[in-house]
């Protein structure tokens, strides 16, 4: 399915603070990804701190809960209400759930990720926790295209960031997100080339 010109419809989940998200927002906003639009951030944390800033920045955000309810029917009603608004590719931004399959198959090939580590080094949780207790001397941040396995779908794009003595999670994190939010805007603007062309 390609763009046909239109400037591609980007939906945004997201879990927590939404830094990416705004990366991404700001990146579309100023043209870095070119002909774009951000249009729906959807968080499954009524409390996520993303939120506001999405809605500050004039975004449509809605909370999908999932509410006790199976994965697969809770995805569902997210991939329902990301058609409705003609989104083409969905970014996970700090969206701390394992897509079901009706999801992936409602978004085959347009579902990206992007992940603190570099895959498939440390994938899952407290990736940065993981270099340190590794003794990783480098680490970075990765951009990947989403698939059944956890962090493990077809990379797009690496960046890799140094560890230093002395580092902490918090002070590794902090140098591995600058890196994220340039590199997911790199990435989705090359996977947006490619729908395009094709
Ligand atoms: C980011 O570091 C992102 O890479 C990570 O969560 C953080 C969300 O921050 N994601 C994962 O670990 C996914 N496995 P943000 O909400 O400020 O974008």
């Amino acid at each position: 399915m390609a763009l046909d010109g239109k400037a591609a419809r980007i939906g945004i989940l997201i879990s927590g603070r939404g830094s990416n998200m705004i990366a991404l927002a700001d990146a579309a906003g100023d043209g870095r990804i070119p002909n774009a639009e951000i249009a729906a951030v959807i968080s499954d944390q009524p409390n996520a701190a993303g939120l506001s800033k999405a809605k500050e920045r004039g975004i449509e955000t809605l909370v999908i809960e999932r509410r006790g309810r199976a994965r697969a029917e809770h995805d569902r009603e997210i991939v329902a209400a990301l058609k409705a608004r003609e989104v083409d590719l969905v970014c996970l931004a700090g969206y701390m759930r394992v897509l079901s399959r009706e999801f992936l198959d409602g978004y085959r090939g347009r579902i990206l990720n992007i992940h603190p580590s570099l895959l498939p080094s440390f994938p899952g949780l407290d990736a940065q926790r993981q270099a340190l207790e590794q003794g990783a001397k480098e680490t970075g941040c990765t951009v990947h295209f989403v698939d059944k396995t956890l962090d493990g779908g077809p990379i797009i794009a690496q960046r890799v960031v140094p560890v230093y003595e002395g580092d902490t999670v918090e002070s590794l994190s902090a140098r591995v997100l600058v890196e994220e939010h340039k590199l997911y805007a790199e990435a989705v603007s090359l996977v947006l080339k490619s729908l395009v062309a094709r």
